[in-house]
This record gives structure tokens, sequence and C-alpha cells, in this order.
């Protein structure tokens, strides 16, 4: 008898692919949501399925890429080029994440987007229905992609345990409301049996969406779906602590972190990691270091911001607008603060095994995390959990970003505010050691409990919970 398995669904895998000198490399995604459930998936008999980046050239690649990923329990969703453009670029990264993150003048009402969204999801949800589900298994669709999977995986198989978890996000209803689609994509979700965010205001949002725009009244924190009771609810994911815990003490990572010392020698460090994406307010973050070198112009040579710029979506015009953006603002505060023995910014747009991740981490005085809204923030927990062995560094954190809730300890500021951004700089440098590792140790001691471990528990423990109160109810 086949055992109960975990599917995990998300459009893009923990693995992507790269064809380098005729070869393929497969090689860790970048992302909260690969690398935050990368280490769960593992176990057991579970299985996820998602699209590994890449467009195979030929049936052979096709049976290679499937071989290599089975033996990580992956299952491959191929997509071509035309189902990228309309449904990855255009419906998720050109209307829903801009919508998510509040921008709505970026997003691109094309209806052709509408068609390969609906499309693409149909093609998961066939994958996924010929993978032998069992009504004992359990299936959790994973993100903003895939809004319509849970109702469609629901019409075929109405047995089905289904969760759904939204990384980014939950707009207010005025702003989800603009969408065209958005009966449809409100729908889609209520198929789930659990739907889930990080934040009460995204659970609040979804909720009052589903009242003022579908007519469907909440009660306490649940919607009545036909002969169903779809539950709500809150569950602010973690990292995988003891992993970054223990390459901080690593001597690979140790050895690193003493190059880093040596090349910026007494400097303070600033430390800056995320995705190419006009959601992390990098564009302010620059504005607010430039101020910074304005206004305190004794800290001129003792500070250097590491930003680490890791590319992404780079077929989206509004993502290419701010590389080009990026680099012109770095390239004027390297020109004209700089000296010949200084170099404001190090600047690197690429991303990096997780040894230098860490030993960035660890080496760094000051994480500077400005977001202008992002669904947890992963970054900064790794960030703390790389300084659980001498709690000798301060986080400065937007407020906007769903990690601020759980993090009090850290210094918060309104991204949209330059100059908070720059005082809280010298704030976390001139911070004295006693309070700078009181924080950091109250900081630790919430991502170490709250992990991923425990994340998972937690929303299977009230999925079944779930099911159990449909059947009973029945
Ligand atoms: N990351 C990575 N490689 C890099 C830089 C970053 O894998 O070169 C990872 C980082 O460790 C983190 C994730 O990318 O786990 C970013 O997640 P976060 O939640 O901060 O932002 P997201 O990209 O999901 O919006
Ligand atoms: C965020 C989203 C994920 C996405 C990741 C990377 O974390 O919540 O769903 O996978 O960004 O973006 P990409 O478009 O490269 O998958």
């Amino acid at each position: 008898m086949q055992k109960k398995r975990t599917i995990i669904i998300s459009n893009r895998l923990p693995v992507r692919i790269e064809k380098r000198a005729n070869e393929l490399h497969f090689i860790p995604s970048e992302g909260g949501l690969a690398t935050g459930l990368g280490s769960y998936y593992k176990t057991g008999s579970n299985i996820w399925v998602g699209w590994p980046g890449y467009i195979p050239e030929n049936e052979s690649e096709v049976q290679l890429i499937r071989t290599e990923l089975a033996k990580l329990n992956l299952i491959p969703v191929f997509l071509s080029a035309e189902d990228l453009e309309g449904y990855y670029e255009g419906f998720s990264n050109e209307i829903l994440w801009p919508i998510c993150h509040y921008r709505l003048s970026y997003a691109v009402f094309d209806k052709s987007y509408w068609l390969a969204y609906q499309k693409v999801n149909q093609h998961f949800c066939d994958i996924i229905l010929a993978q032998n589900i069992t009504s004992k298994d359990e299936l959790w669709v994973h993100d903003y992609q895939l809004m319509l999977l849970p109702q469609l995986l629901r019409q075929q198989r109405s047995d089905l345990t289904i969760g759904y978890f939204q990384h980014i996000p939950f707009p207010a209803d005025e702003i989800f409301r603009c969408i065209p689609w958005r009966n449809e994509l409100l729908k889609g979700l209520l198929g789930a049996d659990l739907i889930a965010f990080h934040t009460y205001h995204d659970a609040q949002h979804f909720l009052n969406s589903c009242l003022n725009i579908l007519g469907l009244s909440p009660k306490n924190n649940s919607v009545r779906c036909r002969d169903r009771r779809v539950h709500v609810e809150v569950f602010p994911m973690g990292i995988d602590f003891d992993k970054f815990e223990e390459l901080s003490r690593s001597n690979v990572v140790l050895n690193k972190v003493q190059v880093l010392k040596e090349q910026y020698q007494k400097r303070k460090l600033i430390l800056s990691i995320d995705r190419l994406d006009y959601s992390k307010g990098i564009l302010e973050r620059l504005m607010a270091y430039e101020s910074l070198l304005q206004q305190y112009p004794e800290l001129r040579n003792k500070v250097v911001l590491y930003m680490l710029v890791v590319p992404s979506r780079d077929n989206v015009a509004q993502y290419k607008l701010l590389r080009d953006e990026i680099d012109r603002m770095v390239g004027h505060i390297n020109a004209v603060y700089g000296s010949d023995d200084w170099t404001p910014i190090t600047y690197f747009y690429n991303s990096l095994p997780i040894e230098d991740l860490s030993a960035l981490y660890v080496a760094a005085d000051i994480c500077l995390v400005t977001s202008l809204r992002d669904g947890m923030n992963l970054v900064c927990k790794e960030y703390i959990a790389s300084k659980a062995q001498d709690h000798n560094g301060v986080l400065i954190l937007s407020e906007f970003a769903g990690a601020a809730k759980e993090l009090p300890e850290t210094i918060q500021v309104n991204p949209n505010a330059i100059e908070d951004i720059m005082q809280a700089i010298p704030l976390a440098i001139y911070m004295p050691k006693m309070e700078r590792q009181q924080r950091m140790r109250a900081n630790v001691a919430m991502v170490k409990k709250f992990n991923i471990t425990h994340w998972v528990k937690l929303f299977f423990n009230r999925l079944h919970e779930v099911k159990t109160e449909q059947k009973t109810s029945a």
C-alpha cells in the first residue's frame, strides 16, 4: 500500500538548470520559497512538482532532466517560451507581483497573460493528477503563480486535502479588486482547505476581498464555499536555523570571514542581499547611503556598503530599468565619494554559494533590509541565525517586511523615509556592545524557536484539524 505523501507544488523547483559549455548544470534556486523549504521536502517519500527554470532543446534532454530530478524527489513541469512569457513574466510578474506589492501603476492587464495563466495552471493540475495521488496524500500549493490550481484540483478530485501558502503579501481589497480577473483568482484559492499567509494583515486583506468582491461573509477566520468551510490563517515562515548556525562555525566559512576582514580592515561592513526587485527598496537604500556620506563626513572611509543583488526576472521591463538605475547610482556614489584607498560600495550582480553568503552574514556589522513591501524576508532571519555565536551585529529592518512583526528587537525603519534609513545607520554603528548583544540574543531566540520545522509542523497540524472538522460537520 502506498504511504501518505506530501506533494509540494510551486512554480519554481528548489533546483534550477543552466546550460553551460554544452552541459546541463543543476544548481540551487534562489528566492525565499525554494531556500526555505529546500531542507524539508527531502524527508520521507515527499515530492516537489515545479518548473526547473530551463527549456529543454530536445527529447534526450527532457529524459535526462526527468531522471536526474527524480533522484532528488523532484518532478519537472516543462514550460515553453510562450508559456513563460504569458504566465510567468506576464500574469505572475507583471500583474500579480506588482498588485500584491502595491505597485498598481506597474501592472499590465493584458488578456493574453490571463489565457496563458489559466493554461499553465491547468497544465500543473494535469501533471499532479498523473502522480497516482491518493486521498491520503496532502497537496501543498505555494504562491501566487498558482492561484487557480487549488480549485482546478478540487473540481476533479473532491476528496483531496489541499493547503495553499502565499509567500508574498496579499494586498488591501481595494487594490486587489483592480485585477480584471479578481473573482476567478479568489475562487481558485478557495479550492483549498486551508489558505495561509505570513502575517495577520495579509489574511485579513484576503478575507476582506472574499467579502467585498465575492460577497462571502467570513466567520471565525473562515469562509463557507458551497459544502466546505475554508480556513484562512497566519503562519510566519521560519528558516533552517541549524543550517545557518552550523555554517557560521564551520572552518570553510571562518576562513572566508578572515579574508573579508582583511579586505575591509577596520571599516564597518554594512550588508544587503536581495534579488533584483523593485519591492526590495534598493534605490531608497542607495539614496540613504549617499545622504549618510554627505551628512556624516566623518564616516567616509570608515564604512563599506556590501551590496549583493541576485539576477531575477530579467525579461520583465521594470526589472531591466531597475538594474540600469542601480548601476547608475552605484557608479555615481563610488565616483563622487570614493578615494584612492576606499570604495564606498562593493556591488555584485550575481548569486553566491551558501558558504559565501554565510561568511558575509558572519562578517557584517550591520544588515540593512529596506523592502518597500516583502511577504516575509528570509535574508534577515539568515543574518540573525549567523549571529548565534557572538550576537555581534545589528539588523536594520523595514517595517514593511513580514519579519518585522516577529523581530521587535531590530531597528525598524519606514523605507519610504530616506532620512529614517540614513539615521538608523549611525545608530547601529554606535550602539553600545551590551545593547547590541542583548537585542541580537532576543532575535536569535525568536528565529531559533520559530524555525522551518516548527512552521511546517504548525501548518500540517492545522490542515489535519481542518479536514477532521470538515468530516465531522459533513
Ligand atoms: N539567496 C541565494 N543566493 C544568493 C543570494 C540569496 O540563494 O546568492 C537566498 C537567500 O539566502 C534567501 C533567499 O535567496 O534565502 C531570498 O529570500 P527572501 O525571503 O529574502 O526574498 P525573496 O527573494 O524570496 O523575495
Ligand atoms: C519570491 C516568491 C517565489 C519566487 C522567488 C524567486 O520568493 O515568493 O515564489 O520563486 O521570489 O522568484 P522567481 O521569479 O525567480 O521564481
